[in-house]
Formats: C-alpha cells, structure tokens, sequence
C-alpha cells in the first residue's frame, strides 16, 4: 500500500514506519482531502487526462469512503503513512486502474498545503463566531452594568472609579482586535496550492483556475516553490491563536481575583466552579485557572512551528508534517476554552455593593479633588502635591477626602470650597469623565452601540 515501493529493494524499518506516519494526526483532514481529490479528478477529466467514465468512478468512489468514515464502516489503518495515501489506497483497493490514475500531476506536497488551507478557512470562521457569541455575552453584560461603579486598577493598585461596563469593553476591544487578525489571517490562507506539484509545478495543462473555484478559494498560489514551503498562514493563525488566549488569560486572572473572599466581587455559578476533597467550604474557579493554564500550549505551538520552520532550505521539507499537531492542538484549545468561558461569564453573579464599596476606598476620587482644583486656576502640578498632603493627613486620621471638614482642606488649598464634596462622590467621578473612550454611563453607552455594528462587520468581512 506505499505509494513509492518503487524504489526500493529492502523493507522499512518497523519503527521508521511508525516515526514517518502522521495518520494519527492528519487523518483529521480527511474531508478536505477527499473534497480537494474530487476537484483535481474533474479537472484532469475536462483537460482530457482521465476518461469521463474514470473521473465518474473516482469520485463516486471517494464520495463513498467519504460516507464509510462518516459511518464508521471504514476505520484508519494506523500503518498507513498518512491521510493521503490512506485514501488514496482505499480508492485503488474499490475501483482499480482509474484510482491509480487520479494522482496525476499533483504531489503530497501541493495537496497537503490544501487540505490544511482549506481546513484553516473553516476553523477561523468556526472560532470568530465563537468570539462573536463572547462579544454578544460581554456587550449585554456591560449594558446592564452601565452604572455598576467599581475601581479601575494600576499596580492593582486602586487609581480611579470606572464601570463595570467600561471594564467589560475593554474585553470587547481586545476580542474585536482578535477577530480581525483571525480574518486577516483567513485571506491569507485562502490561496489555493495545488498545480505546484512537488515544488515545480507540473508538465500537465491543469486548470488551476477550475480547482479554485471548485474549491471556493479567492486566489491562486503565483509561485510552486512557495506555494508547498509556505507555512506564515499556520504561524499568523498560532499568533493570533496566542493573543487570543493571552486576552482569555488576563480576563481569567482577573476573575480569580475578583472570585476570593478579599476582593469578593464576583461569584461564579455553581456549573461553572468545583469544590475541594478536603475543604468543604471551598468553591474554586477552576474553568477560569484552566483557561488561564491552557494558554501556555497554545504559546507552546506558536513557537514550535516557529522553530520548525526557521532552517528549512526550499522547498517542502518533512520537518514540516510536525506543523498539523501545533495547529489542531491550538485550535481545538482556543475553541474549548471559548466554548466554556462564554457561559461562565454569562451566568457569572455580580455583586454590585461590594464593586461600590470597593470603589468608595482607597482615595480613588484624588485625581478628582485634583482636577477640581484645576478648574480653580491652580496649576496641575501644585494641584497635584496639595491632594497628596491632604491625602497623607486622610491616612493619618483614618479619614476618606469627602469626610474631611471644609475647614481643614482650605488649610490645603484656598481655593477649595463647599461645592467641593458633590465632585468626590465616584459616581459623580465616573459621570465627568465623559471624554471619548471614558467610563461615564453616557459615552460607554455610545460605544456599546458602536461596538455591536462592529462586531457584525468583523463577522461579515
Ligand atoms: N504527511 C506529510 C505532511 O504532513 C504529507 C506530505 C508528504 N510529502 C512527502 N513527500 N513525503 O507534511
């Protein structure tokens, strides 16, 4: 069943056979080989190289096998080298000669360029919507939390109120920026590579035109060489696959914090936490911990496939089969994770008291006083120096900066008056940062909108 014996005199070594073969992996592909055979065996039938008849047999004979694998009837044979010659031996094994027939002028190396370029175009359409049913979860999140107030973090260190919708559509920025390198990705996957042949393109008038559009690719490989050594479209999917996963990472830190009893702010959904064997208090988040571990594989095939390609002279190499695994297991981990990250955020339990009272500490409101004292006349620098001794005399008498009399902050500042205190309510905090990209309800509001129509454009792109 090789489809090289030709050859050779002597046997391949029984563990040569196993280290070679990439069934276990590529057999995953066997629809886009099968639908890629089909194409190139109507094609060699209309430029006159297969009999119409034979054309026939071949590909009601793949569409069979195609069926028989859906079934279950027919199960991969762990010999064979890989998908392609699995398949290709089945088709001889039905009808014959003409499956003989059906490899003319294309080689492994063009093919498997296509199944995996045709495989790609549909997991990235897979994922995007994915991450258009997250963005969905996250824009209806931050319409109901338009005025849930909460501290914004530097250092994690409390610096100014926010909202929970201004932090959600962080979120939403990011998975907006992911999706459009998933598209941007796409359009460079979707070159169609067979009529390369080996790496030199091949004798036979093909109509490569004819398999494009059969196969429904935008563009045709310009160059033979390339077109089966090229492997940047595996490496920009992993790339974006990684920020993508780093994105979930963060949000997943973030939950983890925001799920302890110190910070309180968020309980997760019975469905979505798991307890202790020994603790029986415990409700752990350990979807949002696995997201967060997974994220390290996914890095770990962008920088295999990285490394397996830097050395490689032109053209194909089979270094290169070692591509399939870092890709599937990429892509299968975004997919999970996305898959149950999504319902644990929607039934994810905000507790709105303890995000105010959270925002309510910490002199959140100091750039406030600051900005207050700004629109005095005072100069920002000095505005700046007098709220930090006033602060400094906050922490001293265990006082927040709206309890301190009126008395003692002109002691700090002439300039501050009674309407001083309406301005270091965070609500009020968050409502005057109405500037474009800012946390008040109004604005966030508008960028909630805007960010629905994006998404759908992302979507349709
Ligand atoms: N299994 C191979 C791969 O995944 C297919 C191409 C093999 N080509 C060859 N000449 N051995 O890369």
């Amino acid at each position: 069943m090789k489809l090289w014996g030709g050859r050779f005199t002597g046997r391949t070594d029984e563990l040569v056979e196993r280290f070679n073969s990439s069934l276990a992996v590529d057999c995953r592909l066997y629809r886009e080989d099968i639908r890629g055979s089909m194409a190139h065996a109507a094609m060699l039938a209309r430029q006159g190289y297969l009999a119409p008849e034979e054309a026939e047999a071949i590909v009601a004979g793949l569409q069979q096998i195609l069926d028989d694998i859906e079934s279950g009837r027919l199960q991969f044979d762990p010999a064979a080298e890989d998908v392609h010659s699995q398949v290709e031996s089945w088709l001889v094994a039905r009808i014959g000669e003409p499956g003989k027939r059906l490899h003319t002028g294309r080689s492994r190396n063009d093919q498997v360029a296509l199944d995996v370029r045709m495989y790609l175009k549909e997991q990235i359409d897979q994922l995007t919507s994915l991450l258009a049913g997250l963005q969905e979860v996250l824009l209806d999140l931050a319409e109901e939390h338009l005025e849930t107030i909460m501290p914004g973090f530097t250092h994690l260190q409390k610096a100014q109120p926010v909202t929970l919708a201004h932090h959600l559509m962080a979120y939403v920025e990011m998975f907006l920026r992911d999706m459009g390198r998933l598209r941007d990705c796409r359009r460079r996957t979707d070159v169609m590579p067979l009529g390369s042949g080996a790496l030199a393109g091949t004798t036979f008038a093909l109509d490569r035109e004819f398999v494009r559009q059969q196969l429904g690719f935008a563009a045709l490989s310009a160059n033979s060489l390339d077109a089966v050594s090229d492997r940047d479209f595996v490496l920009e999917f992993l790339a974006a696959a990684s920020i993508a996963m780093m994105h979930l990472s963060r949000f997943c830190e973030e939950l983890v914090l925001w799920s302890s009893d110190e910070f309180g702010y968020v309980e997760m959904d019975d469905a979505f936490a798991t307890g202790s064997s020994i603790m029986p208090q415990k409700k752990n988040p350990d979807v949002a911990e696995l997201v967060r571990g997974k994220t390290g594989r996914v890095y770990g095939d962008l920088v295999a496939v990285l490394t397996v390609m830097k050395g490689l002279p032109l053209a194909y190499n089979k270094d290169m089969q070692e591509d399939k695994e870092a890709l599937f297991d990429a892509v299968d981990t975004l997919s999970q994770c996305l898959q149950v990250f999504t319902p644990m955020l929607r039934t994810l339990k905000v507790r709105r008291e303890r995000l105010a009272q959270a925002a309510a500490g910490g002199f959140s409101n100091a750039t406030d006083l600051a900005d207050y004292l700004v629109r005095k006349g005072v100069p920002f620098r000095t505005a700046h120096e007098v709220v930090g001794r006033a602060v400094l005399y906050c922490l001293q008498h265990g006082l927040a900066l709206d309890e301190v009399p009126l008395a003692t902050l002109k002691e700090f500042s002439p300039f501050i008056e009674e309407d001083v205190y309406p301005q270091l309510q965070v609500a009020g905090c968050v409502r005057n940062r109405s500037v474009w990209g800012g946390p008040a309800p109004a604005t966030v509001a508008e960028a909630i909108r805007q960010a629905r129509v994006r998404v759908q454009e992302v979507v349709s792109a």
